[in-house]
């Protein structure tokens, strides 16, 4: 919402007196004066006039989990627990997950109630790349590089995937780095050739890797350092 229409809608400011308050310097959101009428706010801007508070900002929250295998991308789930079940923090039902991970696979996730945080890191026009160790059941083979590289015909969305890097690390394993998101991606790649995945663990989401001292299940919260990475 921009800063004049949450000024406005306070009953103790006119649309005279907001452009006046605006003028004269005497908004500040996070800390900062805030001139511009068009100035973007969110439920997590703290809010003051002078040194009256308007609003308190919610507090953002940003969580790094080892996702174990054997559990839910999702909020709920009537069978099985969910990533969610693994955090311990009030008002679960604000948080949401950025960037799913199967039933099965294991690894990096994040965990935050900012809606526009996640969206930067999980919308395909930002091109994040996502590093996965992968096992297979059969060989992988050298053909698979320039495959992966030059990108897989997905017929069910009539596309083909964007440039992947695969680096080779034993017959049935290697890291795979991809920039999209697509339903079942790294299986549905390794399926061109008939290969199963039998393993697979997100390492790392852009410059951010899993920390090596969360065993799976466990989680933090991220560091300011680390939100402001995205
Ligand atoms: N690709 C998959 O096939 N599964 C995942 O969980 C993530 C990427």
């Amino acid at each position: 919402m921009r800063v004049d229409r949450f000024l406005s809608n306070l009953p103790q400011f006119s649309r005279q007196q907001v452009r006046l308050l605006l003028i004269e310097k005497r908004i500040r959101v996070d800390g900062r004066i805030v001139c511009d009428p068009h100035h973007e706010i969110r439920a997590f801007s703290r809010i003051e006039c002078d040194d009256v508070l308007l609003q308190a900002g919610k507090p953002a929250r940003y969580f790094m989990l080892h996702k174990p295998p054997g559990c839910v991308s999702a909020t709920q789930d009537p069978e099985h627990p969910t990533v969610l079940d693994l955090l311990d923090e009030p008002d679960k039902q604000e948080l949401h997950i950025a960037g799913r991970l199967d039933f099965n696979t294991s690894g990096l996730m994040l965990i935050t109630n900012d809606g526009q945080w996640s969206r930067r890191l999980t919308q395909p026009q930002t091109k994040l790349p996502k590093v996965y160790y992968v096992e297979t059941e059969q060989v992988i083979g050298q053909e698979y590089v320039s495959r992966f590289n030059k990108g897989v015909y997905f017929a069910y969305e009539d596309l083909t995937t964007q440039p992947a890097g695969l680096e080779l690390l034993g017959p049935c394993s290697a890291r795979l780095s991809i920039v999209e998101g697509r339903y079942h991606q790294v299986k549905r790649m390794f399926g061109y050739f008939n290969n199963k995945v039998v393993h697979l663990h997100r390492e790392s989401i852009g410059p951010l890797l899993l920390d090596s001292q969360l065993a799976p299940g466990q989680y933090r919260p991220l560091s300011p350092q680390e939100v402001d990475l995205f």
